[in-house]
């Protein structure tokens, strides 16, 4: 199936049910990108900020940690972006003589040439593999002489519900051999206001990237959503851990997609539930490891204790 025809599938489904849902998977298209850039550097989005800071602070005790004896390493990076917050890492393990590969994948061709000309103008000794692709799909050929770490940041594993993040960890699990790693960053439970603000910017960038997931429906599916007919809404809650997103109609209102051949009625108040964000605590980390079938090494955090970076290994067989 092509994209199109995925899109179709997803939307036809999401806005059909009860509760309508679309998934946060579908907000990169070349805007929406653009726009989580902004959000990045939103100064209510500290996501971002931390983990960089992290990525660059420790990567003495990273590296040693996933390469304790300088052992060679195929780091595969799952959705890597265009790699800006690797490139220390990277670095830190090359000033250590550690023969590494880089392997970053991701689905957008547009970040990995992005990736390849940082690398070549700031690392252009380190070995870089490059795969364009879905990490639910494909898997790069590493070598067996090299141990694997593979790395999945951003948090993006909290866009996923339960199961589908323990799925997605049993599939890097069942990729992984005895004794290779896993890097996760993740996002941590704090001040319910702190994390409210930064799923609700004050200048309302988090709100246009919302929006322009119905921007991508009326250009790719013909639909005619009117944008100022719908607002964004996040809502944190401390009781499950989890920021939430949603697009409200302002008004009871007919939506149609001319290539579906559809239409779908918004009562005033309904509501498209488009994203989750799961935050963690050290107990719920170790657990997601216990569960997916990883040993938790070391999580490492800032001074508030604000975002993580949990070091997995895959253990032997029992
Ligand atoms: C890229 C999925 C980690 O959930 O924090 C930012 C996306 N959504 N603001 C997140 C996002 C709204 C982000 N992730």
């Amino acid at each position: 199936m092509n994209d199109a025809q995925t899109l179709a599938a997803h939307v036809l489904k999401g806005l059909s049910a009860p509760q309508k849902a679309l998934s946060s998977a579908w907000f990169y298209d070349d805007e929406g990108s653009r726009l989580f850039q902004r959000i990045m550097a939103l100064p209510e989005y500290y996501l971002t900020r931390l983990e960089h800071s992290l990525l660059i602070d420790r990567a003495e005790e990273i590296a040693h940690t996933i390469s304790p004896n300088r052992e060679p390493l195929d780091l595969i990076e799952l959705g890597s972006g265009d790699g800006e917050k690797t490139l220390s890492l990277c670095r830190t393990l090359h000033d250590r003589d550690v023969d590494c590969v880089y392997r970053p994948m991701d689905v957008s061709a547009h970040a990995l040439a992005e990736l390849s000309r940082r690398f070549d103008s700031h690392l252009p000794r380190m070995a870089l593999k490059p795969l364009l692709g879905d990490y639910f799909e494909h898997w790069p050929a590493v070598s067996p002489r090299r141990r694997s770490v593979a790395m999945l940041l951003g948090s993006n594993l909290g866009n996923f519900d339960e199961g589908g993040a323990l799925g997605l960890l049993r599939r890097v699990h069942s990729q992984l051999r005895e004794g290779d790693g896993l890097l996760l960053g993740l996002d941590l439970v704090k001040d319910p206001h702190v994390l409210q603000a930064a799923y609700d910017d004050a200048e309302g960038v988090t709100a246009a990237f919302n929006l322009n997931l119905l921007r991508r429906l009326n250009r790719e599916l013909g639909m005619d959503f009117a944008l100022d007919r719908f607002s964004h809404y996040a809502s944190y809650c401390p009781l499950e851990g989890v920021a939430r997103s949603f697009l409200v109609s302002k008004a009871d209102q007919v939506v149609t997609s001319r290539n579906l051949q559809h239409s779908f009625d918004f009562r005033c108040g309904e509501t498209i539930f488009t994203e989750q964000s799961q935050k963690y605590t050290p107990q719920s980390i170790e657990q997601l490891a216990q569960r997916s079938g990883f040993r938790n090494s070391q999580v490492l955090t800032d001074e508030r204790q604000w975002y993580a970076l949990a070091i997995w290994h895959r253990p032997a067989d029992a």
